[in-house]
């Protein structure tokens, strides 16, 4: 029997990039995503044969590559190397590239300007920005422009100044409801997806019904339609107390730890390098 070409068409393209209709169309069938942040070449290749859908070059290298305490930091020009790197180690992912603090606040032409940058110079496929309904007009002239926008409600590193820290709980209580305005209003301005940071379960869950684009949570509770981490705390490479959300699938800080002591120990000895990883 020959199955007819939509039966055996593979849900998830293998032979191109994934798009954002390839994730609403997971969400529409009920299927929950991964999305993971990267950025260089080799773990966002490693990471696409893995399964992850979509690939964040989120401004938390603030903190996972360049050492700062917070994303404030974080540039234009620090992002697009990194971009272009994790463009080049994927080959279906669908790549998003912040938008940092100071690149689209000022309005929706400086919005336009810097995802311009990500799309042409980094190759990027969609930009991701924070806030709700004070950075419509931006979503909607980046939707209009053709340019995919990922919104970011909830805890918004970007925001540390005011918020008072990135470990707080958002939403809870009135705020839950202002945060399902601003998704529905992302959602109006044109916005693909909202990725939710920080909030309670059942605010997670009610803003995933009442709005038709994923939701990607982080800390959002289990209903969100996909889910995403920062790569280095699910790997266990993030040194001190984690938010409650992260769960470790890997103690690379271990494992990498003892390599590099294993390394030092034997050059120290002679051991390293051998006959064997010697050219005779
Ligand atoms: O920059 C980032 O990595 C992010 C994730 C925490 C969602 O925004």
């Amino acid at each position: 029997m020959t199955l007819s070409p939509v039966l055996t068409r593979p849900a998830w393209p293998t032979d191109r990039r994934i798009t954002i209709r390839d994730l609403q169309a997971a969400t529409d069938r009920g299927e929950k995503w991964s999305m993971l942040t990267s950025y260089d070449t080799q773990t966002a290749g490693l990471m696409e044969r893995a399964g992850v859908r979509a690939i964040l070059v989120g401004d938390t290298s603030g903190m996972t590559v360049f050492g700062h305490t917070d994303t404030i930091a974080v540039t234009m020009d620090h992002l697009i190397p990194m971009v272009q790197a994790v463009v080049r180690g994927t080959e279906t992912a669908l790549v998003v590239a912040d938008l940092p603090f100071g690149s689209y606040q000022a309005g929706p032409k400086q919005a336009l300007a810097n995802a311009v940058r990500h799309l042409k110079e980094g190759g990027a496929q969609a930009v991701k920005l924070e806030g709700g309904g004070r950075i419509r007009k931006q979503v909607r002239r980046l939707a209009d422009a053709g340019i995919p926008v990922m919104g970011h409600l909830g805890l918004t590193p970007q925001s540390v100044n005011v918020l008072g820290g990135v470990r707080r709980v958002q939403g809870r209580g009135e705020a839950g409801e202002q945060l399902l305005n601003d998704a529905l209003a992302l959602e109006a301005a044109g916005a693909f997806a909202i990725v939710l940071e920080s909030v309670p379960a059942e605010l997670g869950q009610r803003v995933t019904k009442e709005i038709r684009i994923p939701t990607v949570g982080i800390g959002a509770g289990p209903h969100c339609d996909a889910q995403i981490l920062v790569w280095q705390d699910l790997a266990g490479l993030t040194p001190g107390r984690l938010p409650k959300f992260v769960k470790k699938y890997a103690d690379l800080d271990k494992v990498l730890g003892e390599a590099f002591a294993r390394f030092c120990s034997e050059v120290a000895d002679g051991r390293y390098p051998d006959d064997a990883h010697s050219y005779s």
